[in-house]
């Protein structure tokens, strides 16, 4: 791995724990405007002293975000799709000159294994890849889920290892019963979980305890952060629990006193 590349991933997952908190709202780019991120600048501003980074699309980085924030990027270059349509049918939307003038310190797609254009978006992932090497510019790859697909330990670890085997260098994918196995699976590319739809506050804590407990690097979270009646407070109080290994009783009272 060149330097460029190793200093990119350590500006995203932090060497002092090998661990992060990223912030995802990039949801718009199939979802339109997702509650809690209409006005996503109003939304994002409050979290970003406590995100490790933002995972966006340039669109939106453009509108919302100060460019004097001091918080690395991962870029969202696929899309293409709504959720109108089938969801696997995704495009490279940003080229890497783009990510490169955005200062992205990674870029990122989703792999729908499984899916109807499963072989378009391994492409899809094989070629960010190869620019990304050329640039020093790590990619995620998003271990997305179609909709009759199961979201367990087997599909999961599938579709983690795949990114992998493509030479994804971060993967983010889900939680679920026998983790570790996906972690596994993964070698020693880092893991990281996204949130999924909105859950009780203690419930969404209890996943990220259990998913760094067996092995994940951490959490890339949207809404169970920005749609909660707290967002500020269940930032910390993930970052407690990614960060500072604190239970998660102590992290729900970090969440409430904020
Ligand atoms: C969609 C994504 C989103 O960034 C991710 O799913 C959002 O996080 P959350 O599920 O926690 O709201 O990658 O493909």
């Amino acid at each position: 791995m060149n330097w460029g590349m190793k200093n990119r991933i350590s500006r995203i997952i932090k060497p002092k724990t090998g661990r992060c908190v990223m912030l995802a709202v990039d949801h718009g780019y199939f979802q339109g405007p997702t509650t809690g991120l209409s006005r996503l600048g109003e939304t994002v501003e409050p979290l970003l002293p406590y995100a490790d980074a933002l995972m966006i699309t340039r669109g939106a980085i453009r509108n919302w975000i100060d460019p004097a924030a001091d918080i690395p990027i991962i870029l969202r270059v696929s899309g293409g799709i709504s959720i109108l349509k089938e969801l696997s049918n995704e495009v490279i939307t940003t080229c890497i000159e783009d990510a490169i003038r955005i200062n992205a310190s990674a870029i990122t797609c989703s792999v729908y294994v499984g899916g109807e254009f499963e072989k378009e978006t391994i492409e899809n992932l094989s070629k960010l890849v190869d620019e990304g090497e050329k640039y020093g510019i790590p990619v995620l790859a998003v271990t997305a889920v179609g909709k009759e697909m199961a979201r367990d330990a087997r599909y999961l670890g599938l579709a983690s290892r795949i990114c992998v085997e493509i030479g994804a260098h971060i993967i983010k994918t889900y939680y679920t019963e026998d983790f570790g196995k996906v972690v596994e699976a993964c070698g020693n590319v880092p893991v990281v979980i996204a949130g999924g739809k909105k859950l009780p506050e203690l419930e969404a804590l209890q996943m990220a305890f259990d998913a760094v407990s067996n092995g994940a690097n951490g959490v890339d979270m949207g809404r169970n952060i920005f749609q909660s009646d707290r967002p500020v407070g269940m930032i910390k109080a993930v970052r407690a629990i990614v960060h500072d290994n604190k239970p998660v009783d102590e992290a729900f009272e970090i969440y409430k006193s904020s």
